[in-house]
C-alpha cells in the first residue's frame, strides 16, 4: 500500500494535491463566485444572523482553526474565537444566541472535541463540524458540516488532513464573505487561487530533494524556534508540533514579533529558527527578526516567496514557495515544514508513523 514511499507520513504529504482537489470538488459556483457546501443545513438567512463563530478542536486541528480565524475575520468580517475543546468544556463560556459553533476533527472521534460539541449542543447552540472521518461520532452528532474527503490518514502526525482543514476554513471564509461585503471579483480571485492550489502544492513537493538536503544539516539540534506573523503564526505552531511529535526535538512556535519579549533569550548557535517570511505586509518586520536571530548566532531557515526580493545571504538556508493569493499562502507554507520534520525524524531514525506515547485518535480525556 505504501508504493514507492517509505512511510505513510511521506505518502500522505505527497497525496496533498489530491486531498485538496477532493476537498474542493463540486464546491464552487462560478456564476456566484463563491463556494457552496451541501451539508451545512443553514440557509443564507440563518447565516446572516450569525455574528460570532467559535471554533473548538485539539492539536493540529486547533491550528487549522487559528488559520480559519484569520481568514474568516479578514474576508467575512465575522468575529471568530478559537478555543481548545478541552478548555471550552469546563469553562462555562458565555456565548451569545447568534453564536455559531464549529468543531474540527480529522478522526471525528477525539473525546475532548466530542464532549465540547455535546456541551455546546446541550446549551442549545447550533454546532457544525469539519471532519474527515465519514460516519464518525462527531459527524453524526453535529447539526451539519463539511466532509474533508482527504482519504484515510494513517501516519500519526497529521499532514494532508491539516491542509485540507485549512482549505475548507478558507472556503468557508469565502462563503461567508460573499454573503456580506466580499465583492464578486474578490470572490472570483479567491476561487481562482483555491483552484490553483493543487498545482502550487505539487511545485513545493517538487523541491523535496532540496529540503531533504537542508534537513540533513539540522538533524542534530535539540531545540528549534518556529516564527511567523498573521496567518503564518498558526503555521509556525504547526511546524513546531510536527517536529516535536516525530523527531522528539524540542520546538516552539511563536508570533515573530513576540521573540523580543522572551524567546530571544533562547537563541544561540545551538537553537536554529525556521522563519516564515513570505512576501506581504509584515515582510520587512520579519526580515529584521531574522537579522536579530542571526546576530545572536542562531541559524535561520527562511521560507519565502519565489520571485520576490528576499535578500541574498539573508538566511542560512532559503526555501521558496510560490507567491500566491493570501488565502492559500498558509497551505503553501505548511508543506516545507512537514517535509523538514519528516526528513529530520528519518535522519534521527525515529519511528515516524508511530511516534512514542502518541495514538492516532485520542479517545480518553
Ligand atoms: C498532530 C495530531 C494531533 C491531532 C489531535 C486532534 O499531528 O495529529 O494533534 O490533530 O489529536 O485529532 P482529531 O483531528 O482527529 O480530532
Amino acid at each position: 500500500e505504501l508504493g514507492a514511499f517509505t512511510h505513510y507520513m511521506e505518502k500522505e504529504i505527497f497525496e496533498q494535491p489530491m486531498a485538496l482537489e477532493n476537498a474542493m470538488r463540486g464546491r464552487f459556483s462560478d456564476d456566484e463566485s463563491t463556494s457552496k457546501f451541501g451539508g451545512l443545513n443553514l440557509d443564507a438567512r440563518e447565516f446572516r444572523h450569525v455574528d460570532r463563530i467559535v471554533f473548538l478542536a485539539c492539536g493540529t486541528a486547533w491550528h487549522a482553526c487559528l488559520v480559519a480565524e484569520y481568514l474568516i475575520e479578514k474576508y467575512a468580517r465575522i468575529p471568530v474565537e478559537v478555543e481548545y475543546a478541552s478548555e471550552f468544556r469546563y469553562r462555562n463560556a458565555p456565548l451569545d444566541k447568534n453564536t455559531l459553533v464549529f468543531v474540527i476533527s480529522q478522526s471525528g472521534e477525539t473525546l475532548d472535541t466530542l464532549e465540547a460539541l455535546r456541551e455546546a449542543k446541550r446549551k442549545g447552540y447550533r454546532v457544525l463540524g469539519i471532519t474527515n472521518g465519514v460516519g464518525s461520532t462527531i459527524a453524526r452528532e453535529t447539526d451539519g458540516g463539511v466532509y474533508q474527503h482527504a482519504g484515510p490518514e494513517i501516519g500519526v502526525a497529521s499532514t494532508k488532513a491539516f491542509t485540507s482543514q485549512v482549505l475548507i476554513g478558507g472556503m468557508l471564509a469565502l462563503h461567508l464573505g460573499r454573503m456580506r461585503d466580499l465583492s464578486f471579483s474578490d470572490g472570483r480571485e479567491m476561487v481562482k487561487a483555491f483552484r490553483s492550489l493543487p498545482g502550487l502544492v505539487s511545485q513545493v513537493l517538487g523541491q523535496a530533494e532540496q529540503i531533504k538536503e537542508i534537513a540533513s544539516r539540522y538533524t542534530d539540534y535539540e531545540d528549534f524556534l518556529f516564527l511567523g506573523r498573521q496567518s503564518m503564526f498558526p503555521i509556525a505552531l504547526e511546524g513546531a508540533l510536527k517536529l516535536k511529535e516525530i523527531s522528539y526535538i524540542h520546538a516552539e512556535g511563536y508570533p515573530a514579533a513576540e521573540m523580543k519579549h522572551g524567546p530571544i533569550a533562547l537563541i544561540s548557535e545551538k537553537c536554529p529558527s525556521v522563519v516564515l517570511s513570505p512576501h506581504g505586509d509584515t515582510f520587512s518586520k520579519v526580515l529584521s527578526n531574522i537579522q536579530e536571530t542571526r546576530a545572536r548566532k542562531g541559524r535561520v531557515i527562511a521560507i519565502t516567496s519565489a520571485g520576490k526580493d528576499f535578500p541574498e545571504e539573508g538566511a542560512d538556508d532559503v526555501i521558496h514557495i510560490p507567491h500566491a493569493h493570501d488565502c492559500v499562502m498558509p497551505i503553501l507554507a505548511t508543506i516545507p515544514l512537514q517535509l523538514l520534520a519528516y526528513y529530520i525524524a528519518v535522519n534521527r531514525e525515529c519511528d515516524v508513523d508511530k511516534p512514542r506515547n502518541l495514538a492516532k485518535s485520542v479517545t480518553v480525556e
